[in-house]
Formats: structure tokens, C-alpha cells, sequence
């Protein structure tokens, strides 16, 4: 089976999983997207509004400003693929409860199985705090390398905090420019 077959089995699980409350009040289950070949991951957090409606992460507000980092950072969809760690929205977009992580996780660790990146960029503090360490430090720690067996780790802002907080503009971008730097580096274009 190609990598794209087994992603798609596995969003049809997932559009089905009944494992925790957010099924109840689902539009879409946001599985991920992207080329399900990429050697490179970014995680975010959970859909927001937007993303629930449509059923495709980073597609509001947050995402097309993160597509502006991308554009300028010179980081090109065809070489990515993003999911988020819960695949259902939180009501009122709150944070993801210990709870809904815990039952989510299994479908991130599957993708990351299928997809087996070399590369896992965190999008904001709740992600990395899943993927890197849970008691990782954003404002302290974002864009620092963290080797873990395999996988190369980094963490990067939240854009959903740089539209609250356009100051940190400068720091994501600097963020970004580093992983595509290291992303040309070790060649991990598809
Ligand atoms: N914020 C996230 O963390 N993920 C999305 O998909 C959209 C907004």
C-alpha cells in the first residue's frame, strides 16, 4: 500500500472515532494534509472554527498568515504535511484536555509511523509540550533542535499567537528561515 492509501484508511477510522466527547459536536474530522511522502511535519494544536467547517487544518485566520511565513520563508507545501495533535474541534476553541489528548494521540503516532518524517516542527506551546517535553518553555525554547532517536524536533509560535502578538513576527520568521536552512541541508524535499 502507498503512503497515501494507508493516511486514507486511517482518516476513515478516525472520521468514525467515537473515543472522546468532541465527536458529539464534530462538523469534520481534520485529519491532515499535505504529501503524505514528506519529510517534513508540522503539528499544531486542535481545528479551530474554519478548520471544523471545511475538515483541512491551518485553513482560518492562523493558517493563511502561517502560509505568509511559509511564502516568505521560502517552505513549500509540495515538501510538507500538517496535522494537528486532536483531529476534533474543542468547544469555543478551548485548550485540548489532558483527557482528549491522550485518546487523539494514537492517530498523530500512526501518521508519523506512515509518514515517517526525519523532521517535526511543533506549531505553538501545547504541541510541543505533547511531542517535545511537557514542560517545554515556547517564549525560551522555540527554534532550538532536539534530537529524539530518529526525528528532528524544533518548536515554533503559535500563529494564532502572532495575531495577537505581532512582535513575535520577527523571532517566527527567523524560526522558519533556520528550518528551511536545515530542511535544504539535509535535503528533505520530496
Ligand atoms: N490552530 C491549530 O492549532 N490547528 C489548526 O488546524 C488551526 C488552528
Amino acid at each position: 500500500m502507498t503512503n497515501e492509501e494507508k493516511l486514507k484508511e486511517l482518516y476513515d477510522k478516525c472520521k468514525k472515532c467515537t473515543k472522546c466527547e468532541l465527536h458529539n459536536t464534530r462538523t469534520n474530522c481534520v485529519f491532515g494534509k499535505g504529501n503524505p511522502n514528506a519529510r517534513v511535519m508540522f503539528v499544531g494544536e486542535a481545528p479551530g472554527e474554519n478548520e471544523d467547517l471545511q475538515g483541512y487544518p491551518f485553513v482560518g485566520r492562523a493558517g493563511k498568515l502561517l502560509d505568509r511565513f511559509f511564502v516568505a520563508a521560502g517552505i513549500s507545501h509540495d515538501n510538507i504535511y500538517i496535522a494537528n495533535i486532536l483531529k476534533c474541534r474543542p468547544p469555543k476553541n478551548r485548550d485540548p484536555l489532558p483527557s482528549e489528548e491522550e485518546c487523539c494521540i494514537e492517530y498523530l503516532r500512526e501518521q508519523v509511523r506512515i509518514i515517517k518524517p526525519y523532521m517535526i516542527v511543533c506549531l505553538g506551546r501545547i504541541a510541543a509540550q505533547v511531542i517535545i517535553d511537557p514542560n517545554y518553555r515556547i517564549t525560551k525554547e522555540h527554534g532550538t533542535w532536539v534530537q529524539k532517536g530518529d526525528l528532528l524536533l524544533t518548536a515554533v509560535y503559535h500563529p494564532a499567537l502572532l495575531l495577537r502578538d505581532p512582535r513575535k513576527n520577527e523571532e517566527m520568521l527567523k524560526d522558519l528561515v533556520a528550518i528551511k536552512e536545515k530542511i535544504d541541508e539535509m535535503d528533505l524535499k520530496v
